[in-house]
């Protein structure tokens, strides 16, 4: 009687651990979404300007009710592998939580499964690089339950590029433009000074 018992509360404590520790994984989830981009198989799009749309829906494959705990969708930008390389910030991970694959989000929306579409600018943020576009959905407790994307599964079809124009830039030449006319001004300051100088001690 005793040893039954004390085994189930371990069992119990243990699954709650195993729970706790390992999450969602991205291999556990069904791909029942499916997804399209409007961009083309290695189109370049300039960031702050160029628009993406997205559409997805429910892939009526599957049987109905698949869908039935799902709650919201998250569309998300993400690394394709070639713009991953060396760069550990961006690693995939089998661990939905530890995850760095798709790091900007595009929408969250409820989940509906049809009629889904968002057109989306660009954002100035987004770093140059080879992306593809994933749409998780979500259950109430606001876990991953499926997901969709433009790419294959080895993510090597689809992919497209942004290409990012950095504020970073812009600021640089808005500065040099204004220092350049304040050179130009205080040059002038200067030789008017010069002058107004040099016909006083000529009156003199
Ligand atoms: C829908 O799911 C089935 C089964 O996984 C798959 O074979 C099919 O290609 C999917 N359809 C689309 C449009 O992705
Ligand atoms: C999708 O949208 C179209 C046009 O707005 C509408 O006619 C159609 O009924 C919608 N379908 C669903 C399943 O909501």
């Amino acid at each position: 009687m005793e040893v039954p018992s004390s085994f189930l509360v371990l069992s119990l404590l243990l699954s709650c651990f195993a729970t706790t520790a390992y999450g969602v994984t991205f291999s556990s989830l069904q791909k029942t979404l499916v997804v399209t981009a409007s961009p083309t198989q290695g189109e370049v799009l300039k960031s702050g300007d160029k628009q993406i749309t997205v559409t997805w829906g429910f892939n009526r494959t599957f049987p109905s009710g698949t869908d039935s705990a799902y709650k919201t969708v998250k569309v998300k930008l993400c690394y394709a592998p070639i713009s991953q390389k060396d760069r550990s910030w961006r690693k995939t991970v089998d661990e939905m939580k530890k995850d760095k694959t798709c790091q900007h989000k595009i929408v969250a929306k409820p989940y509906s499964a049809s009629n889904n579409s968002v057109t989306w600018t660009i954002e100035r943020d987004i770093p140059s690089g080879t992306y593809f576009v994933r749409v998780y959905a979500f259950n109430a407790q606001d876990e991953e339950v499926g997901f969709g994307q433009t790419t294959s599964h080895q993510k090597d079809t689809n992919l497209f590029v942004i290409q990012a124009i950095t504020g970073r830039h812009m600021s640089l030449d808005i500065t040099s433009i204004c220092f350049s006319a304040f050179s130009i001004v205080a040059l002038a300051g200067f030789f008017y000074m010069e002058k107004s100088k040099g016909k006083a001690s000529q009156q003199n």
